[in-house]
């Protein structure tokens, strides 16, 4: 069950965008693949089809239901999407403080998909520090740290380097990576933050992600950059992040029959 988390300290760089599409690389690869949403946006949905209409969750549930995997949708492929939901302000609040002050609360309500044999679980985040990436990160096996190729995310580095994400260093199994995304070489600020981040980073940096209108474009068609624009700049460049993540976790393919845990939806 590699677990992978897909976090950062700005908002609007990418992180969801990349957690999709990290999710469809991977099950193109040939793993199955659960992606979560622990971001209150619900946005993550979207990128696998799911209606906007569709509000379903695992987070609205979780107080009287303790077996999260209930909430998982199927999306016809090889990828799996657990959703935030719709919910209201209380069962926000009385979720994040289940995640803050009951120690089993996440690794019980996530039980069932942890353990599931070969199941590869892409993770999004809301920005900054928050209880769920708190909760889970002894639990996973990789971070991706999401920045943008601008000063802004620059200027929040030393809130990984300090530890003030989590509390804590962010990953002590395969450790935690950083992504550059939107890269412009147009424009010689991306260009400048592009080759600092690189010297500052070195082998941290697992990759650089152009930017590119067809990523935005794939979103808003609810389909992946694969599929969408499949010789774009950034599918490339997030097929060979994905190839560094598969080498990273030591993934191998041909894993168990999923469906079979899985109530239809
Ligand atoms: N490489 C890229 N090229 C062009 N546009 C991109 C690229 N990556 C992401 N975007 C666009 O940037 C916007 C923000 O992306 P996304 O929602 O994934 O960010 P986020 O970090 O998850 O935001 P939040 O902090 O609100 O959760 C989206 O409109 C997305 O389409
Ligand atoms: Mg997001």
């Amino acid at each position: 069950m590699p677990l992978v988390c897909v976090c950062s300290p700005k908002g609007g760089v990418g992180k969801t965008t990349m957690a999709a599409n990290l999710a469809y690389a991977l099950a193109r690869d040939g793993s199955k693949v659960l992606a979560i949403d622990f971001d209150v946006q619900n946005a993550l949905r979207l990128h696998f089809g799911v209606p906007l209409s569709d509000g379903r969750g695992f987070v609205a549930r979780s107080a009287e239901q303790y077996d999260w995997s209930q909430s998982i949708l199927t999306t016809g492929g090889n990828i799996f999407v657990l959703p935030y939901g719709e919910v209201t302000e209380e069962q926000r609040i009385s979720f994040e403080n289940n995640l803050a002050n009951e120690a089993n609360f996440l690794p019980r309500g996530l039980g069932t998909v942890l353990n599931y044999p070969g199941l590869v679980i892409v993770a999004d985040f809301p920005p900054g520090p928050g209880p769920a990436l708190k909760a889970i990160s002894a639990l996973a096996d990789l971070h991706l740290v999401v920045m943008m190729a601008d000063t802004a995310s620059l200027s929040l580095m030393p809130q990984i380097e300090n530890h003030r994400l989590i509390g804590a260093p962010l990953n002590t199994r395969a450790g935690h990576y950083f992504i550059l995304n939107q890269s412009d070489n147009r424009r010689s600020i991306s260009r400048d933050v592009t080759a600092f981040m690189q010297q500052r980073l070195g082998s941290r940096l697992i990759g650089v992600v152009h930017r590119d209108e067809s990523v935005a474009e794939a979103n808003a068609s609810q389909r992946s950059i694969f599929d969408f624009s499949p010789v774009s700049a950034a599918a490339f460049d997030i097929e060979l992040i994905s190839k560094r993540v598969i080498s990273l976790l030591g993934i191998s393919v041909g894993n168990g029959e999923m469906h079979t845990m899985l109530r239809s939806q």
